[in-house]
C-alpha cells in the first residue's frame, strides 16, 4: 500500500488565490479541471529532474511536463548556468542581444525547410504570427483548421461558443476532421480563392479524445492539394516539437510545411516561442507588425540554444521515444493483469492514455487521480509528456504506483 497524500496547503492558498485571482488558477491547472475533485495538488514549492514537491511536501514523478515546457528536467545545471550567464550580462534591454541572432542561426541549420526565424514568448503567438504571414502573402482571409485542433487561446482559436468569443472570431475559421481529404476536397471547392493556410498540428492531440497518427500519405496529399490552390501550410509544432525529431516533426511524418511554429519545449520551460519559415515568404514575415514587452529578453533565448544543443547531444527525441514505449508497455500489462484494457494512442513520448471501462470516462479520470495521490502525476484529459530525466528508476516507482492505484479502485 502507498502512502495516500493529502493537499491541505494547496487547498488553504487555494482559498487565498480565489479571493484575488478570478478562478483562483487559470486554465488547466483549475482544480475544476482536474477530477476527481480532491485527488490533485494545485501549488508547486519546488521542482527537480523528473519530479516535483507541493507546498504540502508530497513529490511527485511529473508525467505532465509543466504540459510540454520541461524536457531536459527541471532545473537543469546546463540550461540554468546559461540563463544566469546570459542575464548577468542583458535580458530584456533596449536593443536585442547577439544571442538572438545564434539562436536564429542555430534553428535555421537544425530545422530543414527554415530559412529565417523569429521569436516570441507563447505559442499563440507563432500561430498567430503564422497566420498573418499567410493570409497577408496570399491577400486571402480563410483559414482551414483541423476539428478539436488547438493553436493557443487566441479568439479565433477558442471553441466557438465559449464565453467573451464572437461568432465573427470564428468567421474565417473552417474547421475539418482530421485525416478527411474528401473534407479538404469539401471546403477547397466551396472557398476557391479564399483560403490563405492551412494550420494543423502535425498529428492529432485533442484533449478527452484518442489521439490520432496522419494515416498513409495524408500529409503527401495534403500538401499535394495546398500546393494546387496556392494556401500556405503551417505546421504547429508547438506541443510535439522536439519530442519526435530535432528536425521538426513534419520530417518525421515526411512532409515539407511553409511555417512551422514552436514553443513548449524549445527553452526546458524559459518562456519562448519560434516561428520559422521558408525564403519565399521572409519578405511578408518582415512586412507584419507584431512584438511585445518581452520579446527580446536574452536569458530564454540562451536557454533556447544550451537546451536545443543538448537534446541534440542526448539524441533526446529518439530517447523519450523509446522511454515512453517502455513506460506505456509496463502500463498496458499492469491493467491487463487486472483485468483492464489500456489504451494509449499517439505518440510514445506524448501519449494519451484511456482506460477502457464500462464506467466511462470516469474510471479512468479516478485512476488519474489515485495514481497522483500517490506521486505519479497525470491527467486525464490531456496526452502525457515524458522527459530526457524520466529514468528506469521512476519507471519501477510509476509502475508499482498504477499497480496499487488500480488495485485501490
Ligand atoms: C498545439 C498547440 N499549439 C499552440 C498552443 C498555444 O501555446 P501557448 O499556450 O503557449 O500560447 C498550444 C498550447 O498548449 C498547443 O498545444
Amino acid at each position: 500500500m502507498k502512502k495516500i497524500y493529502q493537499y491541505s496547503q494547496s487547498r488553504a492558498l487555494f482559498e487565498r488565490a480565489r479571493r484575488v485571482i478570478p478562478n483562483g488558477i487559470p486554465g488547466h491547472f483549475n482544480p475544476a479541471v482536474q477530477k476527481p475533485a480532491g485527488t490533485y495538488p494545485y501549488f508547486v514549492a519546488r521542482a527537480a529532474g523528473a519530479r516535483f514537491w507541493d507546498v504540502d511536501g508530497n513529490q511527485f514523478i511529473d508525467y505532465m511536463c509543466g504540459y510540454g515546457p520541461m524536457i531536459l528536467g527541471y532545473d537543469n545545471p546546463v540550461v540554468e548556468e546559461a540563463v544566469r550567464a546570459q542575464v548577468s550580462r542583458s535580458d530584456t534591454c533596449s536593443l536585442a542581444s547577439p544571442i538572438m541572432v545564434e539562436l536564429a542561426e542555430f534553428l535555421v541549420d537544425l530545422i530543414p525547410m527554415a530559412d529565417w526565424a523569429y521569436f516570441a514568448k507563447n505559442g499563440a503567438d507563432a500561430t498567430n504570427m503564422a497566420i498573418l504571414i499567410a493570409r497577408a502573402a496570399t491577400g486571402r482571409r480563410k483559414v482551414i483548421a483541423i476539428e478539436g485542433g488547438y493553436h493557443g487561446s487566441s479568439p479565433w482559436m477558442q471553441a466557438p461558443g465559449r464565453t467573451g468569443i464572437t461568432a465573427e472570431d470564428h468567421a474565417e475559421i473552417l474547421r475539418i476532421p482530421w485525416n478527411d481529404l474528401a473534407a479538404l476536397h469539401g471546403v477547397l471547392d466551396e472557398h476557391q480563392g479564399e483560403i490563405a493556410a492551412f494550420i494543423a498540428s502535425p498529428y492529432h492531440h485533442p484533449v478527452n479524445q484518442d489521439n490520432q497518427l496522419p494515416a498513409d500519405g495524408y500529409w503527401q496529399a495534403v500538401h499535394k492539394l495546398l500546393k494546387q490552390h496556392g494556401i500556405v501550410s503551417i505546421c504547429d509544432d508547438v506541443r510535439a516539437g522536439f519530442r519526435l525529431d530535432m528536425r521538426g516533426s513534419h520530417e518525421y511524418f515526411g512532409y515539407t510545411p511553409d511555417l512551422s511554429c514552436y514553443c513548449k519545449a524549445i527553452a526546458n520551460g524559459y518562456p519562448i516561442s519560434a516561428l520559422v519559415g521558408i525564403d519565399s515568404l521572409r519578405d511578408t514575415a518582415a512586412a507584419i507588425f507584431q512584438t511585445g514587452s518581452f520579446w527580446f529578453s536574452a536569458g530564454p533565448m540562451a536557454a533556447a540554444l544550451v537546451c536545443l544543443q543538448e537534446l541534440q547531444r542526448l539524441d533526446a527525441p529518439t530517447r523519450i521515444l523509446a522511454t515512453g514505449r517502455k513506460l506505456l508497455d509496463g502500463l498496458v500489462n499492469i491493467a491487463r493483469e487486472h483485468g483492464h484494457e489500456l489504451i494509449v494512442s499517439g505518440m510514445p513520448s506524448m501519449p494519451y492514455l484511456r482506460l477502457a471501462h464500462e464506467d466511462g470516462i470516469g474510471f479512468h479520470q479516478a485512476l488519474c487521480g489515485e495514481c497522483t495521490r500517490r506521486g505519479v502525476f497525470l491527467t486525464s484529459h490531456h496526452n502525457l509528456f515524458i522527459s530526457a530525466a524520466h529514468s528506469d528508476a521512476d519507471l519501477q516507482l510509476t509502475w508499482d504506483v498504477f499497480d496499487d492505484a488500480l488495485a485501490s479502485i
